[in-house]
């Protein structure tokens, strides 16, 4: 089994789709194995946006994820399950991601976008540490 980091985001956990975006995981026969509710502070969004420091949208995605309770979730499935989770999410932009991905179905603004997925290994390894260090 593999897994991965996904937040549902403040955008998602204030319009109350928590509960849809996990059954989609569910459904998909992926688990969800920790989970924790709160709000992300600043230094800990910067620290898991770094690799985007400096790129124009950085205040905005560092403002968007720390303004209240995000759903902070390790998920573990078979296989690639952050490319699977990837897949179900959609493309970046709300406006380009195909119906049926959660961002398709859920999701209209680049600024709300409802959720990230570690985006390889290597990253969930890291973002796993940064919000689960004891399961690290
Ligand atoms: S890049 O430069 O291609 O690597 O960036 P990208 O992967 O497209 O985006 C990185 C994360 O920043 C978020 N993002 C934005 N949020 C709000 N507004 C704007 N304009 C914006 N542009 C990018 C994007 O959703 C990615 O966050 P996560 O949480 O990984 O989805």
């Amino acid at each position: 089994m593999n897994r991965t980091l996904v937040i549902i985001k403040p955008d998602a956990v204030e319009r109350g789709l928590v509960g849809e975006v996990i059954s989609r995981f569910e459904r998909r026969q992926l688990r969800v194995v920790a989970a924790e509710l709160r709000v992300i502070d600043v230094a800990t969004a910067r620290r898991h946006y770094a690799e985007h420091e400096g790129k124009p949208f950085i205040d905005r995605v560092v403002a968007g994820l720390t303004r209240s309770p995000s759903l902070i979730l390790i998920v573990e499935g078979p296989g690639e399950t952050w490319k699977v989770i990837r897949a179900m999410i959609g493309a970046t932009d709300p406006a380009e991601a195909a119906p049926g991905t959660i961002r398709g179905d859920l999701a209209i603004d680049m600024s709300e976008n409802v959720i990230h997925g570690s985006d390889s290994v290597a990253s969930a390894q890291r973002e796993i540490a940064i919000f689960f260090p004891d399961l690290a």
